[in-house]
């Protein structure tokens, strides 16, 4: 038998080339998220449930990326955080939340509780606006009170299609955060909140669909209530979904592609994870729009150790872009990416997006608390096929698990960490993409298509790889 080699992001070094560029600024790291989506910067948050839910997800459209909400969710709680995320950031919310008027305060705080939202518009029995109330009406009010008693009553509104500017006028003349668009018939038809303006001004790179709103995607499994769970998240506004399996390159992932297709064929849609060209093939003729690559490269996978199977990353992302280029559909390199360099290689290896997880769980957006140990701060980082992460999944189905009927059983593929509190996603993607903008440079690069055809790859020794990393000096 002969042996093909495989090769990773440490074996391997970029080779400088000339470089026009003067300034970082002067590269662009628009891609290619799927065969409809473009993204302004390469990154995309795994959908993992230590990493993805909405606040992920706005961070890393708000930066110009894409977070997938990760699936181990009920049908209504993953499509409530595409709505989230889809009411975070667009100028005029469309369907504003409302709750009746005879409803009692309390009512009205779990609802705002519940969507996680300052204020609700206040209507009566023929759905017409009547009040607002925010946190400032209801706060030391009796809880039993109905809403119309303590509700702000007389509440300026402005006509639908009204312009921002005029908008942000009234905003401010009447000093108030709330714009409800009401039509002639006092009807609600919108919203305009001065946070939402000022989102849209504060994040000029951030990724939109048509309408203006942040791009989200989520993900689905390939058995039981897939098609349910993805029209819901249609219905709730993803832009991608994401097809979810470790052997991507399986007839359960084929079959699966086939429906989402068929049942919504202008869904956008993504399916992983494979390692190999035919994969890519495979899945790219069942329908996809992307593919996702890496099959054990994560940082908490153990797929290779507990099956023996896998691709090392950087071939894996060869073989399946050499593929995917000739049916024009992107690579989306999946696990393995601790540095901006390792981004930029698997970029300059074919890849036109990196799926990212441990370096940005542990961040403030990052599910889950922060945890102390010995005077250091940490979160916690799980792989969706560890152990944790089944208990986790079982309990919530059944109530209940039982260790030896449910857990025997299972053969985890994934561990279970910490990872160092890192704070805002925000500052590790500005890292990140300057990391890249700089590898961009070294490569003679603009762009990353630019890149991929610039790229020389050169393999390196141990020595070699020594040598790359900080060496001969006391780290402070
Ligand atoms: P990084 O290296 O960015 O990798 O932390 C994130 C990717 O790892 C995959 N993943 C798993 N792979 N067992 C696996 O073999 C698991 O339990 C597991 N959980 C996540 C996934 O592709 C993710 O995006």
């Amino acid at each position: 038998m002969e042996f093909r080699e495989g090769l990773t992001f440490d074996d391997v070094l970029l080779v400088p080339k000339y470089s026009d560029i003067t300034s970082r600024s002067q590269t662009d790291l628009t891609t290619k998220l799927s065969r409809n989506i473009s993204i302004k910067i390469p990154f995309v948050s795994a959908n993992m449930d230590t990493v993805t839910e909405s606040s992920m997800a706005v961070a890393m459209a708000r930066a110009g990326g894409i977070g997938i909400i990760h699936r181990f969710l009920t049908i209504q709680e993953q499509a409530n955080e595409v709505l989230k995320v889809k009411r975070s950031g667009s100028v005029m919310i469309e369907n504003p939340y409302t709750i009746s008027s005879e409803k009692s305060v309390q009512d009205a705080i779990d609802y705002a509780d519940e969507k996680e939202i300052s204020g609700l518009l206040v209507v009566d029995s023929s759905s017409k606006l009547v009040g607002i109330v925010t946190e400032r009406d209801y706060l030391f009010a009796d809880t039993q009170r109905k809403i119309s008693e303590i509700m702000t009553k007389d509440v300026i509104s402005a006509k639908p299609g009204i312009s921002i500017d005029d908008a942000k006028k009234i905003l401010h003349e009447n000093r108030i955060e709330k714009l409800p668009l009401v039509d002639d018939s006092g009807i609600i038809k919108g919203l305009i909140t001065s946070k939402d303006i000022t989102n849209n001004t504060d994040f000029p790179n951030a990724s939109k669909d048509k309408k203006g709103r942040p791009l989200v995607g989520a993900a689905v499994g390939v058995k039981g209530d897939f098609l349910e769970r993805s029209e819901s998240l249609i219905d709730a506004g993803a832009d991608v979904l994401v097809v979810d399996i470790a052997h991507g390159h399986s007839e359960n992932a084929i079959t699966t592609v086939k429906h989402i297709k068929k049942a919504f064929p202008d869904c956008e849609l993504i399916a992983g994870n494979i390692a190999t060209g035919k994969g890519a093939e495979d899945l790219i003729k069942a329908g996809v729009d992307a593919v996702k690559v890496g099959v054990g490269s994560g940082s908490i996978c153990i797929t290779r150790v507990i099956t023996g199977s896998g691709v090392p990353q950087l071939t894996a992302v060869m073989d399946c872009a050499k593929i995917a280029k000739e049916y024009d559909i992107p690579i989306i390199s999946d696990g393995g990416t601790r540095t901006s360099g390792d981004a930029t290689k698997a970029l300059a290896a074919g890849a036109s997006s990196v799926m990212v997880g441990s370096m940005l769980g542990g961040t403030d957006e990052s599910p889950g608390t922060v945890l102390t140990k010995n005077g250091k701060r940490f979160k916690l980082y799980r792989g969706m096929a560890s152990l944790a992460a089944n208990i986790g999944r079982k309990s919530k189905e059944t109530g209940s698990i039982s260790l030896e009927d449910d857990l025997n059983d299972y053969v985890a593929e994934g561990v279970e960490a910490m990872v160092p509190y890192k704070g805002s996603v925000s500052d590790i993607l500005k890292q990140l993409t300057g990391g890249v903008r700089s590898g961009l440079s070294y490569c003679g690069a603009h762009t990353i298509p630019q890149m991929q055809t610039n790229a020389e790859f050169i393999k390196m020794s141990r020595a070699g790889f020594a040598e790359s990393q900080p060496h001969d000096v006391s780290l402070m």
